[in-house]
């Protein structure tokens, strides 16, 4: 059981119908890495429901978590419903290893997420160690349809400040829209269009991928790497590839 601080919900914002952002008071988190996920809790029906969650921000006075409704889910439904004000529990400290400082170094690093699976990614973007690591940054952002690509504005306007070092690359499987590639990640890695939209080669010499999101989507991203002779990164076998798997 984690070690509970008392936070409250300082603003919401909502993307698509049950997808948001949540950002709450973080005075009592102790400083934790870019990539780490605290627990959040709250009283469902009378007993204490938690669940970990990236932190998309770095560590701060307020953090925020970039979360799904999962319609029959214990604790989403209601973490949705919260207001500003509201009150729920955070972990004090931080956990997990899905870590730049638990990655290898390289040129480039390919930060490869589905739906929420961007939160951790987002933080690392908004922090200074993972433009003082690599020289070129690519998030590959893929969703369901264009109003669950969350951070698209900031990730864009990224993209703009830093140009020749940082790529946001967008990606819809459930409709059409101009400018914006359609499929599956892995299917967009296979075929070379994320590639070719990045202007830049994954290479095992060259990159390391972090890959965080649906498990279906890191299986099978992680064989197509597997296939281009990238292997997984451990502390005692050094690769390229760095998984968080979210369920
Ligand atoms: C390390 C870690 C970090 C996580 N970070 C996030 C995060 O940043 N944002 C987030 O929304 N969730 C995140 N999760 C998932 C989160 O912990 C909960 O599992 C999720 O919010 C569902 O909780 P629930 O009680 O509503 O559903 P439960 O009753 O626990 O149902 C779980 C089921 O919901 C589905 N599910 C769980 N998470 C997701 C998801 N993110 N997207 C789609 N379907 C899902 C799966 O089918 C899973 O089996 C993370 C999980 C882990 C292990
Ligand atoms: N706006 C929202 O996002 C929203 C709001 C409320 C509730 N929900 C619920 O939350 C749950 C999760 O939805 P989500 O859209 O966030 O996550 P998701 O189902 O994991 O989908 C995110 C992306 O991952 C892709 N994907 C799924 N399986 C894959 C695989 N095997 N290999 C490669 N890619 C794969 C999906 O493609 P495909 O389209 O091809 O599956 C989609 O582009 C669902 O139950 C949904 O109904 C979502």
């Amino acid at each position: 059981m984690p070690n509970w601080c008392q936070s409250k919900v300082l603003a919401r914002r909502e993307w698509a119908p049950g997808l948001f952002t949540v950002t709450i008071d973080a005075a009592g988190v102790q400083p934790f890495e870019c990539g780490q996920f605290l627990h959040l809790g709250l009283q469902v029906n009378g007993e204490l429901v938690n669940r970990p969650y990236s932190v998309a921000s770095p560590h701060g006075p307020q953090v925020e978590f970039f979360v799904v409704r999962v319609d029959d889910g214990k604790l989403t439904p209601s973490l949705g419903n919260l207001i500003e004000g509201d009150e729920l529990l955070v972990s004090d400290r931080g956990a997990g290893s899905f870590t730049l400082n638990r990655s290898p170094s390289s040129r480039d690093i390919w930060l490869i997420g589905t739906g929420t699976g961007l939160a951790p990614f987002i933080a690392m973007v908004r922090d200074a160690e993972i433009w003082n690591r690599y020289e070129r940054v690519v998030i590959v952002h893929g969703t369901r349809f264009a109003a669950d690509l969350g951070y698209r504005d900031e990730l864009e306007r990224l993209a703009k400040e830093k140009p020749g070092r940082f790529v946001y690359i967008p990606a819809i499987t459930r409709e059409e829209l101009p400018g914006v590639l359609k499929g599956r990640l892995n299917q967009l890695l296979v075929n070379g269009q994320l590639e070719q939209a990045a202007q830049m080669t994954i290479t095992p010499s060259d990159s390391t991928v972090m890959i965080c999101g649906n498990p279906d989507m890191l299986d099978a991203v992680e064989q197509a790497l597997l296939e281009r002779n990238l292997s997984r990164h451990r502390s005692k076998t050094p690769g390229q590839i760095v998984v968080e798997r979210y369920w």
